[in-house]
Order: structure tokens, then C-alpha cells, then sequence
């Protein structure tokens, strides 16, 4: 039994299917990568296992317990964040105004959280004065990132992280991700820089046309000819 796995999900968003029988799964402390074409079906993948897409067939489950019902909201109640592939911070506020926004569900004292959010990515901490909307794009993504920490989740979902960003930057933000993961997390990724991310990926899942075409660990899809040959650029 996974610690969140999307079972055999299928539906769309009107009367034809994207996601076909697919199936994502997740383990605690672990780093799960979705790879796959232009179109795959990789954020609808996201979408459905975070409540924003109704499944005509298949099952939601975190910790043994059936969600496919739930809203989004009420997962996020649950432990599970999600990092949206576009408009994933608020530009016109600050940085520290966003992550007190990604904590709006909580009653507690948020400032030991925010620390340790500033202690992940520093410049964060330098900048929590400044609108997000004047960071560079990569600082941005640590923003989105710190927001979804902010309610202490036990599942960060992050759909292309590193999209748009320098090599420099998408390492040393892999360097954060594995970080996080290592504190326990469970992390379900989208990734269009598919060999980096399967290097950092515990498992992997190849997606194509809304169904699973191969799913390995990291590793092992790597050194698979026919996933380097299709999907790897050789
Ligand atoms: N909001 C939407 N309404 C209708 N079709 C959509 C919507 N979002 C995505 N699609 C379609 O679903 C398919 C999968 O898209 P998507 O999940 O975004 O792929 P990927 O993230 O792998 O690039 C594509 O054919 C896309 O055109
Ligand atoms: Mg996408």
C-alpha cells in the first residue's frame, strides 16, 4: 500500500478521456517523477490526484484512506500541497506576504515554518520584503515551493518546477527538493528535464497519451535503451 497513489485513473475535462487507467504513486520521504511528451497528460495526472479533476473511474488513496471525493481544499486539510505549473504566486505581493498566504489554513504560530522556509532558500529571507512579481523566475519557483511548505505537508505536488530556468538553477533547486524528501516528505513531480529528474527520482513514470507506458525506478528507466532511444533523447 503507497502512501498516496492515484489508481487507475480515468477521465477528462469534458466528455473525452485524457488520463487513461493510470496509475501515480507516492511513498513517504520519497521523490516520484512524471515524464513524458508534450501533452501526456502529465498536469491532468496532477490535477486528478489533487482533487481538481473529477475521475470517471479509479481511486484517490492517502494512508489507505479513499479521497477520489474530496476537494482540493479538504486534501490540503489532509496534508497534501500542490505547486500549479503557471500563475503559482502572487506577483503583486511580497514574498513573505505569499507564504503567510499558503498558511491560511493553519490556527497556529507560522513563524517557525517560515523559518524554515528562509532556511531552504535564503534569498527568500533576504527579499521578504520585495513582491514576488520582481524575483527572478527561479527565485519565484522557491517561492511557490515555500507557499505550499507553509501548511506542513506530508505530500508536496509540484508540476515543473524548474521550468524556464538555468541549469545552475534547476540543480541547486533538485538539491532542495531531495532535502525536503529526505525530512520525510512525500514528492510527486512533473518534470520536462526528464534525465536530470530521473536521476533524482526514486521512481519514475513515463507517461503517454493519458496512459502509464513505463514506470521503474529512476535508475532503471535511465538505463532503459528504449525509454533513452523515445523519451531521453538517445
Ligand atoms: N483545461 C483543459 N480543458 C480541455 N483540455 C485540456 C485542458 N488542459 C489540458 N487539456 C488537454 O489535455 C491533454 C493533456 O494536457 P496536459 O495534462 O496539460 O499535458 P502535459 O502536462 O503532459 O503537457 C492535452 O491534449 C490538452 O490539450
Ligand atoms: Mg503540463
Amino acid at each position: 500500500m503507497s502512501f498516496l497513489i492515484g489508481d487507475g485513473m480515468t477521465g477528462g475535462y469534458g466528455s473525452a478521456d485524457i488520463l487513461h487507467d493510470c496509475t501515480i504513486a507516492v511513498e513517504k520521504g520519497e521523490i516520484a517523477v512524471i515524464v513524458g511528451p508534450n501533452g501526456a497528460g502529465k498536469s491532468t495526472a496532477m490535477k486528478a490526484v489533487f482533487g481538481m479533476l473529477p475521475l470517471r473511474l479509479g481511486h484517490v488513496r492517502l494512508e489507505g484512506e479513499d479521497i477520489t471525493a474530496l476537494t482540493p481544499q479538504a486534501r490540503v486539510a489532509k496534508g497534501m500541497a500542490f505547486v500549479p505549473q503557471t500563475q503559482n504566486v502572487f506577483t503583486s505581493l511580497t514574498v513573505q506576504e505569499n507564504l503567510e498566504m499558503g498558511a491560511y489554513l493553519r490556527r497556529d504560530d507560522i513563524r517557525g515554518t517560515m523559518e524554515q522556509v528562509f532556511d531552504l532558500f535564503p534569498i527568500l529571507g533576504e527579499k521578504r520584503r520585495q513582491p514576488a512579481g520582481e524575483l527572478s523566475g527561479g527565485q519565484r519557483q522557491q517561492v511557490a515551493v515555500g507557499r505550499a511548505l507553509m501548511t506542513q505537508p506530508s505530500v508536496l505536488m509540484l508540476d515543473e518546477p524548474t521550468a524556464g530556468v538555468s541549469p545552475i538553477v534547476m540543480d541547486e533547486l533538485f538539491d532542495r527538493i531531495i532535502e525536503v524528501a529526505r525530512t520525510g516528505i512525500a514528492i510527486l513531480m512533473v518534470e520536462q528535464n526528464a534525465r536530470q529528474a530521473l536521476n533524482i527520482a526514486d521512481r519514475g513514470y513515463v507517461l503517454v497519451q493519458g496512459e502509464n507506458r513505463y514506470t521503474d525506478t529512476g535508475e532503471a528507466l535511465l538505463a532503459n535503451p528504449d525509454v533513452r532511444r523515445s523519451f531521453l533523447g538517445g
